[in-house]
């Protein structure tokens, strides 16, 4: 029997739900008090189930490997988990002609939180892959928030100059299930010299609202800043909507302030000032794209990890890291296996487990510090050897 929380619906000036532990972890760094999650008692959460049903889904090439090692490190936590193994993505494409079973939503319903790899591999189309999985997944589900947390761990070379961990500690809320990946638009005179290929991005007022609203109560758990990227000078439509929607709701929070940046000048300003930026909430594509700057400058792309989660809702929340299935060095055991791990990380606070959260962070951090630590961040150590020395962290 799947076991769901019952979540309180949104207000100001607070998160909800799922959320409210996932940001728990985006708002803790070393010698920074995490808030007090509310008792059983005082909230509307039930008891936590004594097992806690997790979706595994490796999906494909370095996926596996990463995710191999952030299972493991689970476990050796010595929680009560019952996995479930998925074996959907690109092979199973090749065999079934899908990326996943006619049944996929009900199967993931079944259980709390989905821990995921990466999708997408040069044997299938990349759109035919993402449009398969993960976007489908994220739309389907409704997981609007994707809260990726983009911190310099010590230890970890970044590749700003004179910059340290000190400097870098940014939160990325990404809307996750419109905008420019709302998959609206088509194409015409196919294969003709005429023909034509539309993407529409699609903003809805709702859906601007909720991710604002709750970028909006991180903010004001953290530092009260809260930067909005748009590019409401050139696209004046959808961008427009966006800000107007953001002075709205930032009317209810008066303790954030709340800075228009566009995202041109957001790109440059987290490379040459990323001090500076705190709570960053985004579109779809834009969120995407900085993303994977934010990734670079705490790392690597082995370093950043995400959340997707629908506040308020019952479904399964959905963690992966923020990069792909790396082709380039899927196979090889070389991948960076902390983005996968510090995924999983944010699953525990999402499924009730924050001293366990709390507990897999810290053996993180302690081996991003002390090594082993894989090629991409300055080691030499294999995909394997860093998980087992997270393991053995959490043993020791
Ligand atoms: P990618 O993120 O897979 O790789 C970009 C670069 O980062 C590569 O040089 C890769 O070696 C490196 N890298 C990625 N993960 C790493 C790790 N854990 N440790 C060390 N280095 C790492 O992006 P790319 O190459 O653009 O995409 C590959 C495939 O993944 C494509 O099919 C793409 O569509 C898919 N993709 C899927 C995502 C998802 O499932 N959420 C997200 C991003 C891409
Ligand atoms: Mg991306």
């Amino acid at each position: 029997m799947p076991i769901f929380y019952v979540l309180v619906g949104p207000c100001a000036g607070d998160l909800t739900g799922l959320s409210e532990r996932v940001q728990t972890l985006v708002r803790t760094r070393p010698g920074q008090r995490v808030g007090a999650r509310r008792s059983a008692a005082a909230s509307t959460i039930p008891a936590m189930p004594a097992t806690h049903r997790i979706a595994l889904l490796p999906g494909d090439g370095i996926g596996k490997e990463v995710v191999a090692e952030a299972r493991k490190a689970v476990d050796a936590l010595g929680l009560a988990i019952e996995w479930t193994h998925l074996p959907w993505g690109s092979d199973f494409y090749l065999e079934h002609g899908q990326m996943m079973p006619d049944d996929w939503a009900a199967t993931l319903r079944a259980h709390e939180a989905i821990l995921m790899g990466a999708c997408g591999w040069p044997t299938v189309p990349d759109h035919i892959a993402l449009w398969g999985m993960i976007l489908r997944i994220r739309q389907v589900l409704d997981l609007w928030a994707n809260v990726r947390p983009a911190r310099l761990l010590p230890g970890i070379p970044t590749p700003l100059a004179g910059r340290t961990a000190a400097d870098i500690d940014m939160v990325f809320v990404r809307e996750n299930t419109e905008g420019e990946y709302a998959g609206v638009g088509g194409r015409a005179h196919q294969g003709l010299s005429v023909e034509v290929g539309v993407e529409t991005a699609v903003f809805t007022r709702a859906g601007i609202e909720r991710v604002v609203r709750f970028a909006f109560g991180l903010a004001a758990q953290r530092k009260g800043v809260l930067t909005s990227a748009t590019k409401s000078n050139a696209s004046r439509y959808g961008y427009v909507l966006w800000d107007e929607v953001v002075e709205e709701v930032g009317a209810g929070f008066p303790g954030v302030r709340v800075e228009r940046v566009l995202v041109d000048a957001l790109a440059a300003r987290m490379v040459s000032n990323p001090g500076s930026l705190d709570v960053v909430v985004a579109s779809n594509l834009f969120g995407d794209i900085l993303t994977d700057v934010a990734a670079a400058i705490q790392g690597g792309m082995g370093m950043a990890a995400s959340a997707n989660t629908a506040p308020g809702s019952a479904e399964p929340g959905l963690f992966e890291s923020v990069h792909g299935s790396a082709p380039d060095i899927a196979g090889k055991g070389v991948g960076n296996p902390v983005a996968a791990i510090w995924s999983a990380v944010l699953m525990l606070e999402h499924i009730g487990e924050p001293a366990a959260a709390a507990q897999l962070m810290a053996a993180i951090e302690a081996v991003c510090l002390t090594g082993p630590r894989t090629r991409d961040v300055g080691g030499i150590a294999g995909t394997a050897e860093v998980g087992d020395a997270v393991v053995a962290r959490l043993r020791g």
